[in-house]
């Protein structure tokens, strides 16, 4: 935080660039995609192991992308968001498990020329509310990409969206 304020008030002095563009691109160079959070939902998953909830959702060109069934592959243009909370009980039901403390958001865009080394998506993750970047540098998409290999048959992607009537 204390570096970001002071990172913020260099580039006030300097006027030249914004703090928040550099500080929201990851170790790959790709930003923190905007509005992400007005984006639609395309499935939710519960990983018991680790006792977190994750919402799936997808920017405009994957929804109409899935609208189509179009999604293997998927289209370039392509951002699937992957939203992580850790488990929390229902107040007032105890039975009931919903979103608590927010873990992070990741993000895999497609682009099949430029991330071709990867499948075709560049991946992201951003930790915890500050949305701080994952990674020391860009050699971080290994470990989300290998292990994205279960999926390959599926455009590395796990998720298939829910069914809706
Ligand atoms: C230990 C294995 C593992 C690692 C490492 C991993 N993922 Fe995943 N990822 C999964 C699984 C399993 C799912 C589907 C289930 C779920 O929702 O968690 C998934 C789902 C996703 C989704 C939703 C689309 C889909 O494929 O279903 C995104 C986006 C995503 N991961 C991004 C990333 C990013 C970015 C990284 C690296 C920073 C990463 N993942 C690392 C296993 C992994």
């Amino acid at each position: 935080m204390k570096t970001k304020l002071l990172i913020t008030a260099l580039f006030c002095l300097s006027g030249t660039v914004m703090a928040d563009d550099i500080l929201s691109s990851a170790p790959n160079g790709i930003m923190l995609p905007e509005n992400y959070s007005d984006w639609q939902i395309i499935s939710s998953s519960h990983r018991e192991d680790n006792k977190t909830m994750r919402i799936i959702l997808g920017n405009d060109v994957a929804i109409t992308a899935v609208r189509l069934g179009k999604t293997n592959p998927w289209p370039d243009g392509t951002i699937l968001g992957k939203l992580v909370w850790k488990d929390a009980t229902l107040d007032k039901w105890k039975k009931a498990t919903v979103p608590g403390k927010f873990v992070h958001a990741e993000f895999m865009k497609k682009n099949a020329k430029l991330y071709k080394d990867t499948g075709g998506w560049g991946f992201t993750r951003w930790l915890g509310m500050e949305q701080k970047p994952y990674g020391d540098s860009p050699a971080f998409v290994k470990e989300c990409f290998d292990c994205h290999q279960p999926a390959k048959d599926n455009d590395y992607v796990f998720t298939h969206p829910v069914e809706l009537p």
